[in-house]
């Protein structure tokens, strides 16, 4: 997506266990989930004149990290306790707002259902369930496909992808996943030099061209016509 280029993209890190910055080789310092806590314990020492929509915005704005080729937003810490909810609303409206100036937006969620359950993210065109190549993986990715169903959470398309498949378990993932009905998208290789960066710490934007997982993401981002 970054390598086209040409397009406003805003990469949303939603996972409370924040690694795609460092997976991206971006640093960031505060995260929405700070942003958030500021305005629930200083709701109400702020002026009262004080437009806390505003202020929350701006402070958003502060926070977005620009890149040449994408800008990246970090959702950090989920709420503590307390109500959070008039803060909430607040962060709706101003996510809301905020993604309108991008063509994409790419969110990175936690593992599991529960950001689609409590609702957190609407409106979604393409709902990308990432499962490694196991039958077990596939049979997870079946039920979250049920759940956005059951629950109407109104997403235009929802599409598989294995990732870590051998060349031993590739026909058998494939499949599987149409007896499960289920669409897969694409394939991404296990690669043994994106383990490498891993363990080095590496950002994924350095890998070289002919990287399996590369090429393996680059055929699902054409198929999918982004
Ligand atoms: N295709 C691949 N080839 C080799 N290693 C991979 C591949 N995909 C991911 N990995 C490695 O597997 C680990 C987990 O990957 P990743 O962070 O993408 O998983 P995840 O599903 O997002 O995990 P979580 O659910 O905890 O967020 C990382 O160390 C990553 O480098
Ligand atoms: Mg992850």
């Amino acid at each position: 997506l970054t390598a086209k280029g040409g397009k406003a993209l805003l990469v949303v890190d939603a996972d409370p266990d924040s690694n795609l910055p460092d997976v991206l080789g971006v640093s960031v310092d505060r995260t929405i989930g700070d942003t958030r806590e500021f305005m629930f314990r200083e709701r109400d020492n702020l002026p009262p004149d004080t437009n806390k929509e505003s202020l929350l915005e701006s402070k958003i704005y502060e926070i977005l990290v620009e890149m040449p080729r994408f800008d990246l937003l970090v959702m950090g810490r989920p709420e503590g306790s307390g109500c959070y909810c008039y803060v909430n609303n607040l962060l709706r409206g101003i996510m809301d707002r905020i993604t309108k100036n991008y063509d994409l937006v790419l969110i990175d969620t936690a593992a599991g259902l529960e950001h689609l359950s409590r609702r957190i993210i609407r409106d979604i065109d393409e709902l990308l369930v990432v499962t490694d190549g196991s039958r077990r993986g596939l049979q997870t990715a079946e039920r979250i496909r049920n759940l956005a169903v059951s629950l109407d959470l109104n997403i235009k398309n929802l599409h598989v992808v294995a990732n870590k498949v051998t060349p031993e378990n590739r026909d058998r993932i494939e499949e599987y996943a149409r007896e499960l009905k289920m669409d897969l998208v694409g394939v991404v290789p296990f690669d043994e030099v994106l383990a490498q960066f891993d363990l080095e710490g590496k950002p994924v934007t350095g890998l070289p061209e002919d990287s399996g997982a590369l090429l393996g993401v680059r055929e699902i981002v054409r198929k999918m016509g982004l």
